[in-house]
């Protein structure tokens, strides 16, 4: 493969791939015409860079305004997305972890309500990261709302679906993520429900000409590879300048297998977490913490002599111990509204329904 893909010079084709691939992801997610963006080693990456991208949209050079830069997010959202914010110069208490509604999604007037009273405080709220699939439950928020609120306060909506982007390929994603078209910039990972090996991560922006604002710079001894007018130097977009060929994995995926079979993959990898919802449901010793949503399930065991908060927890953590411990299968946990809580992906495109059953049988043996 030629050396790097990071100018279009001396890697047209690799750069073609990836232009196409990524007008294959803004189609699958609804993204206008002329959204453009790059690969990206993965999530937490394409995280950082549209944080820098809405920052620079927001401050440009103005050094006096980043101190009093604010962003938006939920307890919910993933750690790669604080992370960002730090990562980025966002001042550890400029970033709004906001408070979900009982289904884990961040509402609009949570969002509103902070907003309203940073600008009363002084402070310069420029971006919300939405979140379409979190890690914890699947849960996607309320996008539409979400981006309304941003079109009249004038923030970036930038949205995290490194976790749920390839729902939209199944019949019911368009309805479940809809209001991510309307983004400014999206996560999306294909090395996670693509199936596509790692590292491959990816960043949309609406404006690419936002990202390439943030990111150009034009060194004398790179005049020799400067693009032509048709010509994407991919380096013009991100932090990398040496990267490698990651559209050709994607490229080659989807067109040897074709999209019918990854579309069932990914549907399947939902409904199997459905179908463990109701096998945990017809048991009274178990407890769902959080509806199947997009291939997760939590839930935990709680037999109905023990009510303890503290004696539930311990319990569930020893039988999540005792169901990783063979090595059969790779569960984990996290924690639902406080409480310790079994957690089920069912992304594996080789998981079967027997699995889904012995799986139970074994948390039915392990309290
Ligand atoms: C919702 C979400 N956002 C971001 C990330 C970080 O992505 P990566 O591990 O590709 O850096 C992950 C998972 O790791 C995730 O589930």
């Amino acid at each position: 493969m030629v050396q790097s893909q990071g100018v279009w010079p001396i890697a047209s084709g690799p750069n073609e791939l990836e232009l196409t691939v990524l007008d294959w992801f803004r189609q699958w997610l609804g993204m206008p015409n002329g959204t453009g963006g790059l690969l990206t080693s993965g999530g937490s990456t394409a995280a950082l860079m549209a944080v820098v991208a809405a920052r620079h949209a927001r401050v440009a050079d103005d050094a006096t305004l980043l101190p009093r830069l604010t962003m938006y997010t939920s307890t919910q959202a993933h750690s790669a997305v604080v992370r960002a914010a730090w990562m980025a110069g966002i001042s550890r208490e400029n970033v709004r972890v906001l408070p979900v509604d009982g289904a884990w999604r961040l509402r609009a007037d949570a969002v509103r309500n902070a907003v309203a009273a940073d600008r009363v405080a002084g402070r310069v709220p420029f971006l919300v990261v939405a979140s379409a699939g979190t890690t914890n439950t699947g849960a996607i928020d309320d996008l539409p709302a979400i981006a309304d609120l941003c079109g009249r306060e004038s923030l970036w909506l930038h949205v995290d679906a490194a976790y749920g982007a390839f729902a939209a390929l199944t019949a019911r994603g368009p309805e479940l993520l809809r209001g991510i078209e309307r983004a400014d910039s999206v996560v999306l990972d294909p090395h996670k429900w693509l199936y596509v090996p790692f590292e491959c991560g990816c960043l949309l922006a609406r404006e690419p000409g936002a990202l390439k604002s943030a990111f150009h710079i034009f060194p004398e001894y790179l005049k020799d590879v400067a693009p032509g007018d048709e010509e994407v130097n991919f380096a013009d977009y991100g932090e990398q300048l040496t990267r490698y060929a990651r559209a050709l994995k994607i490229w080659l995926s989807v067109r040897t297998f074709g999209l019918a079979p990854i579309r069932a993959m990914i549907e399947r990898g939902i409904e199997l977490a459905e179908y463990a919802e109701v096998l945990v449901r017809r048991e009274s010793a178990l407890e769902v913490l959080a509806p199947a949503r997009l291939g997760i399930l939590c839930f935990r065991a709680h037999p109905s002599d023990v009510d303890d908060a503290a004696t539930l927890d311990a319990l569930n953590e020893r039988v999540n111990a005792r169901i990783n411990e063979p090595g059969r299968f790779l569960i984990s946990s996290t924690k639902v509204n406080g409480a310790f809580s079994l957690r089920v992906c069912t992304h594996n495109w080789r998981t079967s329904e027997r699995d889904i059953d012995e799986l139970m049988g074994l948390v039915r043996e392990s309290f």
